[in-house]
């Protein structure tokens, strides 16, 4: 296919670019910062102006396609650029960029006629990761039916760019699938981070406990890519296991006792269930942190 990726030279996207080329997709980068990746080129773009964000999708991917005979149209565009938490702006430019940025990068896929785009959204719309104190889960395992009501800009704007999303699908008939991302883990990262958390839970409360390696992130993305036909949904993405050495009935005992827990879960099993990405789109996460490190 060929692929429009935005913020693929950030932490997570480049994963993601990296394993659609080594799948033999043709990808077109859209960041404000370089990636210097083989076989990627990398435009320069604002994505919260609309006109360089409407150029970009109606426009080559490289002077190669000069040769063509007519310019070809992007088969997906999976979008992923953003700032990624609260605290790196303030919180309403971090509000502004974010959804902006996500309603241009929609209106002009929608409008090139794109039938396929992926959106990053994250598990902080779930309300916990930057809550003021502690939020419990309003039960466990948290799927996708789970409240969506944060108090934080970052995640704010990710709820909108869900209900954005809803709305450009239900006007074009394209297939538009968002990702609740959960907390990205880089191949170098079970070496650096994991022993930090992996003996102590509270370290990672905030995140359900759960991670995503980015390679299988990248999985996810491919997924959603070969998967047509399911309008608009949303994902949890995570790995199967929780993040840390304690078993469910032990994270249970110290963190949520009294959270409702729906039916039986795993010695191991991730709180941030998975289980709509694997029956819809047949996602199976390879990356396991125990056998990793
Ligand atoms: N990293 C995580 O743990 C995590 C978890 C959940 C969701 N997410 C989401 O996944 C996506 C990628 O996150 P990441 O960790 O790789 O973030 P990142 O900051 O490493 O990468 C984001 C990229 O977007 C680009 N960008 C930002 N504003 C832009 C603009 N106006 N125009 C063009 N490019 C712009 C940045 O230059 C950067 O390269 C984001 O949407 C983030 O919200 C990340």
């Amino acid at each position: 296919m060929r692929i429009l990726f935005t913020g693929g030279s950030g932490k997570a996207g480049k994963h993601a670019v990296r394993y659609l080329v080594e799948t033999g997709h043709r990808v077109l980068n859209v960041d404000l910062k370089p990636l210097d990746m083989e076989g990627v080129e990398t435009r320069h773009v604002d994505l919260t102006d609309p006109g360089q964000v409407m150029d970009t999708v109606l426009n080559y991917v490289g002077l190669d396609e000069l040769d063509l005979p007519e310019k070809p149209g992007f088969d997906a565009v999976v979008h992923f650029a953003a700032v990624p938490r609260i605290l790196v702006t303030s919180d309403a430019e971090c509000y502004r960029t974010n959804t902006l940025a996500t309603y241009n990068v929609l209106e002009a896929a929608v409008r090139a006629g794109v039938r396929k785009v992926i959106f990053a959204s994250s598990e902080t719309t779930y309300g916990i990761c930057f809550a003021q104190g502690e939020m419990k889960p309003a039960y466990i395992p948290i799927d996708e039916e789970h409240p969506t009501v944060p108090h934080d800009s970052y995640a704010m704007s990710k709820v909108v760019n869900e209900a954005t999303a809803r709305s450009f699908q239900a006007r074009s008939g394209a297939d538009i699938y968002g990702l609740r991302i959960n907390n990205v883990i880089e191949p170098h990262e079970y070496a650096t981070l994991f022993p930090t958390f992996v003996n102590d839970p509270e370290k990672r409360r905030r995140n359900i406990f759960a991670y995503i390696d980015a390679r299988d992130l990248g999985q996810m993305v491919a997924c959603c890519l070969r998967t047509d036909g399911l309008g608009y949904e949303v994902f949890n993405v995570a790995n199967d296991h929780h993040s840390v050495a304690a078993t469910t009935p032990e994270l249970v005992s110290r963190f949520y006792e009294g959270v409702p827990m729906r039916g039986d879960m795993g010695e191991r099993e991730t709180f941030y269930s998975n289980a709509k990405a694997k029956r819809l789109l047949g996602f199976a996460p390879k990356h396991d942190w125990r056998d990793l490190i």
